[in-house]
């Protein structure tokens, strides 16, 4: 009896050891449950995909294709910005669970020479569908291995699936040769005139002047226009245009894309010129194409401002005001919830605001700020934090008090 007694004790204890080992694995097995069932939202916490992983595609865009949606983004290392991947390639029906399918863009890891070698940086990747050649496109920023964010070039690579793979087809700055629009052989004379300004102290209102009339553009003229944070918006006529940080980070320039969306067509605007702005992220609302940018602090968040326009191409006007209009202390306003617009996700009645939360000293363990995008009663979008939110809710308009 005494013996019965002890193994069934001995028995006991050990079904608790082996529970007492297994907890920490059942509790991270549940904590994964929470964050990827249901429809619910939750910026800035750890976002799994199927296989447990913490998605790995950040400064990312959302392609909706063939009933599903394709999320490309930096696929970022624990330690380092640089890219030693490429571009990350998940995929979902509901937005909510994504399942990894592969590396879209590879760098390339046996020619050191070649523009995306292994340990250069790939920045904000975005890609769209061209349905006159029925490939896949994809833009990005690119900076050579080993040179910081000097090169400010554009890359483009194609592919035949959404998922890749993509091929690399080449990187240059922008519209080399080309004047913006609406400017002159007589603009070009007065910018010479003006280029001493560009010696000036930054900030004082004469180099302020020569910056807007736009001498940067006029230095970079035969090499091609400098294109860092860069986003692409195609149009509800089928153009496409690629809109990026130029001009020393002190110009937004928005360029329109050949018919096969992997050239630029040499058609170009300035934005807001001097205004120092990056990290677009662009959508149509109520008869305006809107624009939400950042300031340039580096990775650390900074206030996000809007503008707006009747055409793509200008006259555009802006910085209207801040369009986080409710945060907390955790998540303030003037810091963008502590994160940096990267693309925004038109979403049944509802669009929604994605952002990146940074973290340099840990690049890949960077978080995912989505929120819905509303509009006041004048039609002017708002964005107010959420610690949880509903795709359901904000497919159905429930986010908006104020619908088109
Ligand atoms: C802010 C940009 O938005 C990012 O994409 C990245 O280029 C960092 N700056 C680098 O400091």
């Amino acid at each position: 009896m005494k013996a019965v007694a002890v193994s069934v004790f001995h028995n006991l204890g050990r079904a608790v050891r082996a529970a007492l080992l297994l907890l920490p694995l059942i509790l991270a097995v549940l904590w994964c449950g929470r964050l990827t069932a249901g429809d619910i939202v939750r910026p800035g916490e750890l976002w799994p995909d199927e296989s447990g992983r913490h998605i790995n595609a950040h400064g990312g865009g959302i392609l909706a294709y063939g009933g599903r949606y394709y999320w490309y983004g930096e696929d970022k290392d624990a330690r380092t910005n640089a890219a030693l991947v490429g571009v990350s390639c998940y995929s979902s029906r509901n937005l909510k669970k994504w399942r990894r399918l592969s590396v879209a863009l590879s760098v390339d890891t046996t020619d050191a020479a070649s523009p995306i070698a292994r340990g250069c940086i790939i920045e904000r990747p975005k890609v769209i569908y061209c349905a006159g050649t029925g490939k896949f496109v994809m833009w990005f920023h690119l900076e050579l291995r080993d040179k910081g964010y000097r090169a400010a070039m554009a890359g483009v690579a194609v592919a035949d699936r959404p998922e890749g793979p993509f091929r690399f087809l080449r990187a240059s700055r922008v519209n080399a040769g080309r004047l913006p629009s609406g400017y002159t052989e007589e603009d070009v004379q007065m910018l010479d005139s003006l280029r001493y300004t560009m010696k000036l102290k930054w900030w004082t209102p004469e180099w302020r002047r020569g910056v807007e009339a736009g001498v940067y553009m006029r230095r970079d003229m035969d090499g091609g226009q400098m294109a860092r944070d860069m986003q692409l918006f195609v149009d509800s006529d089928g153009k496409a245009y690629h809109i990026y940080a130029s001009e020393e980070n002190l110009t937004i320039q928005i360029a329109e894309l050949t018919d096969d969306y992997t050239a630029h067509t040499g058609r170009y605007v300035r934005v807001a010129p001097g205004g120092q702005n990056e990290a677009t992220v662009l959508f149509r609302h109520g008869g305006y194409y809107w624009m939400i940018t950042s300031g340039c602090t580096g990775w650390a968040p900074n206030a996000a401002r809007l503008y707006r326009a009747r055409s793509i191409m200008g006259p555009w006007e802006g910085n209207l005001y801040n369009p986080c209009c409710e945060g907390n202390d955790r998540r303030p306003v003037e810091k963008t919830f502590l994160g940096q617009g990267t693309y925004a996700l038109p979403y049944g009645k509802g669009i929604i605001f994605m952002a990146d939360e940074w973290r340099p000293n840990h690049p890949s363990d960077g978080r995912y700020l989505w929120l819905p995008i509303s509009f006041d009663r004048d039609g002017g979008p708002q964005i107010k934090w959420r610690d949880s939110w509903s795709l359901k809710k904000l497919k159905a308009g429930k986010y908006n008090d104020y619908p088109e």
